[in-house]
């Protein structure tokens, strides 16, 4: 076994080193793919996207590209949901977007078979080859990430939302509704990811050593704000999977609606907050929870971040919708070293399965 994991202890630490690579099989592997889909995906108005757990939270990302891109707004909802509520509006003019790592979790399976019934076209965003997902589904982009062993999602997660991007991308081209020049620009960006990946992997020894500082804390905060609010609810599912601590992931707007009358002395607040539209309301959130004692723990790329964050984690510049792509990695990061310091198997994390086969 150890001679699979390459050296590493773990396979969700190999998983998360292999990230790089995995962005880059997923661009390469879906150029022409990506091109089909949208083509296809432009003929309806009424989409959904379904899937759960951390498949989940990347349709949550591919929603914010799609509303920014092409300008169409899919309804995003966990596939054990869809199933029970949405029969009734499912039709020939529905496309449903399924995405699933493994092609086996029994409720996305059920939704994209309900989905079908009803004489919806099924897109399915798959990671193993030929697994039920794909025999299910009219079509499939596959996210070419390699097998997954670690329970807890890493490079499927970061694949798919590769996928999702380049879709968006190719959508908007589709249906004309972003500028060449800035679609094309993203795709630029989108071919930087992998080597910024690498460079944000060099954060992991002072990760491991914040991870240290932090292994006794009951309760994190996760916070972002529009295409980061998923970041946030994702590093969150993270930490609670694997190091069994209590995590939210919330949008920073929501934070004085209750979450802050939980915060005190050395609470972590984590935000993630790239240069964007939104960085000084961030900002604006992170003063906040710091006045109520909150231990911040910021992601960004601007010198304002740093000066009121109690541990800052530099990121690299690169537009505000590729960054989910490149943020999550210094999460899983702190969430595997503090599965590790408190003895539990990242691995094998306890009550979980890598794919849930049962509804
Ligand atoms: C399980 C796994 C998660 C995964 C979810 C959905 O809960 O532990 O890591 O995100 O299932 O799996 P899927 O294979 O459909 O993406």
């Amino acid at each position: 076994e150890m001679a699979e994991k390459s050296g590493y202890p773990h396979f969700m630490l190999k998983e998360i080193y292999e990230q790089p690579r995995a962005i880059k099989d997923a661009i390469h592997g879906n150029i022409d793919a990506v091109k089909r889909a949208a083509e296809e995906i432009a003929r309806y108005e009424k989409i959904f996207i379904i899937a759960m757990g951390t498949s989940y939270h990347a349709g949550l990302v591919g929603r914010y590209l799609f509303q920014r891109l092409a300008k169409r707004v899919p309804i995003v909802e966990d596939a054990s949901e869809f199933r029970y509520e949405f029969e009734d509006l499912i039709d020939e003019d529905t496309l449903v977007i399924a995405i699933t790592q493994s092609g086996e979790t029994a409720d996305t399976l059920a939704a994209m078979k309900l989905a079908k019934k009803r004489g919806a076209k099924v897109l399915a965003i798959v990671n193993v080859v030929g697994s039920m997902a794909t025999r299910v589904a009219d079509m499939t982009l596959y996210t070419h990430a390699g097998p997954e062993i670690g329970v807890a999602a890493t490079k499927t997660y970061t694949t798919q939302l590769t996928v999702l991007t380049m879709l968006a991308i190719e959508l908007a081209r589709v249906l004309g509704t972003a500028d060449e020049a800035y679609l094309s620009s993203l795709e630029d960006g989108l071919q930087r990811v992998p080597d910024l990946v690498e460079s944000v992997l060099k954060h992991d020894a002072a990760l491991r050593e914040l991870a240290e500082s932090l292994a006794d804390r009951r309760d994190f905060f996760y916070i972002g704000r529009g295409i980061n609010v998923p970041t946030a609810l994702e590093g969150a599912l993270k930490l609670k999977e694997i190091s069994y601590i209590h995590a939210e992931g919330l949008s920073a707007g929501e934070l004085k609606h209750g979450p802050l009358a939980l915060l005190e002395e050395g609470v972590p607040v984590v935000a993630v907050a790239p240069s964007g539209k939104t960085f000084d309301k961030m900002v604006g959130n992170v003063e906040e929870s710091r006045a109520r004692g909150a231990f911040i723990i910021g992601l960004g790329d601007r010198e304002e971040l740093r000066r009121v964050s109690s541990a800052f984690i530099e990121m690299p510049g690169i537009d505000e919708l590729l960054t989910p792509i490149v943020y999550i990695i210094p999460l899983q990061l702190i969430a595997y070293h503090l599965a590790v310091l408190r003895g539990n198997d990242p691995d094998k994390p306890r009550n979980l399965a890598k794919s849930v086969t049962v509804e």
